[in-house]
């Protein structure tokens, strides 16, 4: 394990330790927006894990940077001693595409290193005396549909139909949630010295996302982004879905947006642990004609992989995220349309522009 130097851990005066938000997983797509949503928000009390170093901006908006695995429980207890952490954002894993080449390293990661960060959740909250609030983003890879008849009869799946996950991310995520629920209401049930309610356990299950920022790696809704950032940038793009591969999608604004939103409800309008969440739901086809649209030049091609069409095809077409959008205001900004018009395509320009040397 490489953890910063011991010097730089903040000193505990009077028994107390300075107070802290951990954000896992903090140097890939979601972690990037979310530390800057957080900053912006005036937070100065970040502490990000990743597994390589932060850089850049979102580096300078953490208090302190530790570069380890979640599956290092002494990283763990040296942040317990540390820290007292009242919030944590827990975004490491292994997505559904790298986990099917190691899957046991994916249920390591995946359920191990949440099991280590729900139990430091328990004994944050048990050293302080507050509950801690613990954000899991959980995934549409929950979902298994069975085949594709199923999946265009059920178009838009409740967060409680179709549990039959087919990769072992999917599988992952949703037991992580199980253990969620279980560590906010039943920790050490029979325990006489159990703290009750000592973790506040709350659940997005995001769609494929998309950011014009970053792109993901290991996921298998990488085709969309993947698709926009290949015309972007010029380069041929071989799409392996077929066109009439569909699920949800969410931009990245979006669902860091939901992410806080959800955070910071009220407990009491909560009616579920676990939400689905959804921005739009499109086909590959009709996302390369929207891409081809603003790139008139890209050269988008399709050439079906079809173990990991299979693993598209195994996620529902939409999701239903009524109660999202009744318990907690979840009300995503970007449309399929306006996902492209207003937030990816101009930015995605710009970014270009400035890699060119051209005013963007
Ligand atoms: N984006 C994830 C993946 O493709 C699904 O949530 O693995």
């Amino acid at each position: 394990m490489n953890c910063t130097d011991p010097a730089t851990v903040p000193a505990v005066f009077g028994g107390r330790r300075p107070g802290a938000v951990l954000v896992t997983g903090a140097g890939g797509e979601v972690g990037h927006g979310l530390l800057a949503a957080l900053h912006a928000e005036g937070r100065r009390d970040v502490v990000a894990i990743d597994v390589r170093p932060l850089e850049g901006e979102v580096a300078s908006m953490c208090r302190e940077r530790l570069v380890g695995d979640i599956r290092d429980v002494q990283m763990l207890e040296r942040l317990l001693a540390a820290w007292e952490i009242t919030e944590i954002y827990h975004l490491a894993a292994l997505l559904s595409t790298r986990g099917e080449f190691t899957p046991e390293t994916a249920h390591e990661v995946n359920v191990g290193g949440t099991l280590h960060l729900l139990r430091l959740a328990a004994e944050q909250a048990r050293s302080h005396g507050r509950r801690v609030r613990f954000i899991f983003p959980s995934s549409i890879a929950v979902y298994g549909m069975g085949d594709l008849q199923t999946k265009r009869q059920h178009p838009r799946v409740r967060e409680d139909e179709f549990l039959q996950p087919i990769t072992m991310y999917g599988c992952n995520k949703l037991y992580a949630e199980h253990l969620g629920r279980y560590y906010a209401k039943h920790y050490r049930q029979l325990a006489l010295d159990r703290v009750p309610d000592a973790i506040d356990f709350r659940c997005l299950r995001y769609p494929g996302l998309i950011s014009a920022d970053t792109l993901p790696a290991g996921g298998t809704s990488d085709f969309a982004p993947e698709m926009l950032h290949a015309a972007a940038s010029g380069t041929p793009y071989r799409c392996f879905v077929s066109p009439g591969a569909t699920i949800p999608f969410m931009t990245m604004p979006d669902a860091i947006e939901a992410t806080l939103q959800l955070a910071r409800a009220e407990e009491a309008s909560l009616t579920r642990r676990v939400y689905n969440l959804s921005g739009f739901s499109a086909s590959a086809g009709r996302i390369a004609e929207l891409v081809r649209s603003f790139f008139p030049g890209a050269s988008i091609s399709f050439e079906a992989d079809r173990q990991r069409e299979a693993i598209v095809d195994s996620w529902p077409e939409d999701v239903d995220d009524d109660a999202a959008r009744r318990d907690w205001g979840f009300a995503p900004r970007h449309g399929f349309h306006k996902a492209f018009s207003e937030y990816l395509v101009p930015r995605i320009r710009a970014l270009h522009a400035g890699r060119s040397g051209v005013p963007a």
